[in-house]
């Protein structure tokens, strides 16, 4: 049985499954500081595996796989492109300034795709004189899109771009696998676009923490540096990283269900008066509910009685469904809704 929660702020509310605190309370420990815990070894092979790439790292959270990865690419003062709204440029509290001393050239993406021109037309920028701009970030999918998945064809483009000039590629992949499953497609086809890749093990695939970070042996021994530098080298981990191996391996498929829960969940708000403000492509709905003339404090006041955790902004919001949400859940809240409005 599913743990109900009922909760549209984020994909990072999920609960661990029961398999999943069954497996942390049992896990083989070691020393992560000495390489000896089992299950953190494990859930590194099985990362590599998945992606398809040499080597992978256990991190903290995605900001510090994000973090490490960047400066694995990059020397002090370099510069990086990447999209302007991306999360790593705009949320994570500006770690490649602070610790990296990089210098961000930003593109504006479409559907969080970086036009191929564009990027090249960053990278130009100051060349003869300015910083050294060594890495390229992509997002996928792109949060600011609305979730928006990147094909293999898409990557590879900026891919190409970015060698071109010598840039290492950097993705932050916190939901990738909502974009492999989305597009029907295996994450090592997407994986091929990026020489390291940060994902997410505690959004949509339920693990209580952690992500990971894949790539060449070489760009993860440095990553592995860096990550002991910002405290991320620790100790019995293995309780940790139990759960992190349910998530990549019995966790991916079911973003489906989450995926077509989304969509049902889109569609009866339409007919209820509420539009989407971006399309839907994956696991989260950005809505508008000033079209029945309600505020932010009614979207929040009618959650509330429905049971729900969801925070109003003035004209909309956004839904993310993820595990702990079933369908009888989204249509008992749609039933609910449409009484109230
Ligand atoms: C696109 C994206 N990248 C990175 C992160 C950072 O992950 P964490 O919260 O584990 O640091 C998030 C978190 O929501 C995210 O949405």
């Amino acid at each position: 049985m599913v743990e109900k929660n009922l909760d549209f702020r984020s994909d990072t509310t999920t609960w661990p499954t029961p398999e999943m605190r069954e497996a942390a309370a049992k896990a083989a420990v070691g020393d992560m500081g000495y390489g000896e815990d089992p299950t953190v070894n494990e859930l590194e092979r099985v990362a590599a595996e998945v992606f398809g790439k040499e080597a992978a790292l256990f991190c903290t959270s995605g900001t510090q796989g994000n973090a490490v990865s960047v400066l694995a690419h990059t020397d002090r003062g370099d510069s990086f492109v990447c999209e302007a709204r991306a999360h790593l440029y705009t949320i994570e509290r500006g770690h490649w300034s602070v610790i990296g001393s990089l210098i961000p050239k930003l593109v504006k993406g479409v559907d969080g795709f970086l036009p191929p021109d564009d990027v090249r037309v960053a990278i130009g920028r100051r060349r003869r004189a300015g910083p050294k701009t060594s890495l390229l970030c992509l997002e996928n999918t792109h949060l600011s899109s609305g979730g928006s998945p990147l094909s293999p064809e898409q990557m590879k483009e900026d891919y190409d771009v970015a060698k071109e000039y010598g840039l290492g590629v950097h993705t932050d992949g916190a939901r990738i696998f909502n974009a492999a499953v989305a597009l029907g497609v295996d994450v090592k086809e997407i994986a091929k676009g990026s020489d390291t890749i940060q994902a997410c093990l505690s959004k949509g695939l339920a693990a209580p923490v952690g992500s990971v970070v894949v790539g060449t042996e070489s760009l993860i021994e440095k990553a592995k540096y860096y990550r002991g530098m910002l405290g991320g080298s620790m100790r019995q981990a293995g309780i940790i990283a139990a759960p992190g191996i349910i998530a990549l391996t019995k966790m991916v498929d079911r973003l489906a269900e989450d995926h077509a829960n989304a969509k049902v969940l889109a569609e009866g708000l339409q007919r209820l008066g509420i539009e989407l403000r971006l399309p839907l492509k994956t696991n989260m709905l950005f809505i508008d509910y000033t079209g029945i003339g309600w505020t932010g404090e009614d979207w929040s006041k009618a959650c509330e009685r429905l049971g729900w955790k969801s925070r109003g902004g003035a004209m909309g919001t956004r839904l993310v469904v993820h595990y702990g949400i079933e369908r009888e859940d989204i249509e008992a809240f749609l039933e609910g809704l449409e009484k109230i409005i």
